[in-house]
């Protein structure tokens, strides 16, 4: 799609976003376009599964408006963390829609060396890990990808992925916590759970994922492209196609915090855990594990390319894997997807 299209899109959506009904003749003198435009762009907005009802005599209407990310209000609530403007993410771009953030990095890192944060209110193929597609609904959710190059080889950055899960699950937390009062799940307050190596789970539902693409430059230096998609407010019509039982968290946040003031918290959180683990290591990441993980000391089944294991979790290694115990001996795994044992 053309740039300039895209920005009439964007226009189009900010128009409809007040919730109100807007005449096809308004909407196309507005943005300069003919009403057969409006319309097309209509169609493209509504294949991004935003519901647009369309009345005779009275224009089109999105039910319930839009809550559109603002990339300034991203800023700030980043800088009211940080302190100061980023150094290892200085460039943050927000999309209207995009084949997928991690796509987007991919394509462009060459021209950020100084690291990007891609944000898109829509990813028409949003990918999630062992290839699987992540459904991404525009402005339902928050999707995002961090790209930046780091003076270390891929050798070096084991349990880097557990660093991302454990840094956006504590600040959930801190968040969920900050807002509660008494909503309807009770206490939720350090209730988001990870679940090794990196989903993001309340109640055993998912809540986030997180895929991290590293690409070893030589043996001392590496690109990393972060992505992490966080369920915010789907629909379950939205979410027709999830294989697993999942949760916004706008459900477990009681007050309403707008996303681009969340997601500004979380990017400077990621910043800040990352920084850490870059200078001083996994070790302190790897002694909050107990806490956070969604199955320490739980009867547990491993499944990886090779076998399928049945245990009890047992913490992670200083490198990030998993320990499995089988009766009294310890397994490790580097790879695998864990999941609780009902019997
Ligand atoms: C998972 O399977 O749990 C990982 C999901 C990661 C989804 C995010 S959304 C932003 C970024 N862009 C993508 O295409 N995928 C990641």
């Amino acid at each position: 799609m053309k740039q300039s299209t895209i920005e009439k899109i964007d226009a189009l959506l900010h128009r409809l976003a007040d919730g109100k009904f807007h005449s096809g003749q308004t909407l196309a003198t507005e943005l300069g376009i003919s009403r057969t435009a409006v319309w097309k762009m209509l169609q493209t907005i509504q294949s991004w599964e935003v519901p647009v009802y369309s009345i005779t005599g009275r224009g089109y209407q999105v039910p319930g408006g839009l809550n559109l990310l603002c990339a300034s209000q991203v800023e700030q609530s980043r800088e009211r963390v940080l302190g100061a403007s980023s150094q290892l993410l200085p460039r943050l771009k927000v999309l209207t829609s995009v084949s997928s953030t991690a796509d987007y990095l991919a394509q462009h890192w060459q021209s950020h060396l100084g690291g990007l944060v891609c944000i898109a209110e829509h990813q028409s193929q949003g990918r999630g890990r062992k290839g699987r597609p992540w459904i991404s609904p525009f402005a339902a959710n928050l999707y995002f990808s961090m790209g930046f190059r780091v003076p270390l080889g891929l050798g070096a950055l084991g349990g880097l992925s557990l660093v991302v899960g454990m840094s956006l699950a504590e600040t959930i937390n801190q968040i969920i916590g900050e807002t509660e009062n008494q909503s309807a799940h009770g206490n939720t307050q350090n209730q988001v759970k990870l679940k090794w190596p990196n989903d993001i789970l309340f109640e055993q539902r998912k809540l986030a994922g997180i895929l991290v693409e590293a690409s070893g430059e030589s043996q001392d230096a590496s690109f990393l492209n972060i992505g992490v998609g966080i369920n915010w407010n789907m629909q379950s019509e939205q979410a027709k196609s999830v294989d697993q039982p999942w949760v916004n968290l706008s459900e477990l946040t009681q007050k309403r915090i707008p996303r681009s003031v969340v997601l500004g918290r979380l990017l400077a959180r990621l910043e800040q855990s990352l920084n850490h683990y870059f200078s001083e290591g996994f070790q302190e990441f790897a002694q909050r594990w107990e806490s956070i993980s969604a199955l320490y000391r739980q009867n547990v089944v491993i499944h990886t390319a090779r076998e399928s294991v049945c245990g009890v979790e047992d913490g992670i290694e200083a490198n990030g894997a998993l320990r499995v115990k089988v009766g009294t001996k310890t397994h490790t795994f580097h790879s695998g997807e864990v999941s609780l044992r009902k019997n």
